[in-house]
């Protein structure tokens, strides 16, 4: 009898320390891979080089399925509202891979 309550003790006293350093410990966030990146297709270089020097992919990732207008409108707002520097004969390739990838037609 005298063991099991001293079991119990131990783990109860387990359970709170387990607690204290899943509650107190430091807090670890790594996105998941697929989140971090642009999908692997035609365009993702160029995507890749010009979108992510301000903001993560999530900013188009995270966006619902849009049609190409939104990507249009949203291409020429980091251009030109943002000053992305993304030269102007690859806007329709950058748009093209967001309609395809993250957008719809
Ligand atoms: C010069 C910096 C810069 C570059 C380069 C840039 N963005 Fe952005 N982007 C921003 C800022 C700042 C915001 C946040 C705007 C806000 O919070 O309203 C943003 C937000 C966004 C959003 C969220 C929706 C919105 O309109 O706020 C999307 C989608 C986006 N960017 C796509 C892109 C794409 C695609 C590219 C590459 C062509 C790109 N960005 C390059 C600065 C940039």
């Amino acid at each position: 009898m005298k063991l099991r309550s001293c079991l119990i003790a131990l783990t109860a006293a387990g359970f709170v320390v387990s607690a204290f350093f899943a509650i107190g410990g430091p807090l670890k966030y790594e996105a998941p891979p697929e989140m971090a990146r642009f999908k692997t297709a035609p365009g993702a270089e160029l995507v890749s080089q010009n979108c992510l020097l301000c903001h993560s992919a999530d900013y188009v990732i995270i966006q619902p399925r849009m049609p190409r207008a939104f990507w249009e409108a949203g291409v020429k707002k980091m251009r030109e509202k943002y000053g992305a520097p993304l030269p102007p004969e690859n806007v329709s390739e950058v748009v093209d891979y967001l309609v395809k990838n993250y957008g719809k037609e």
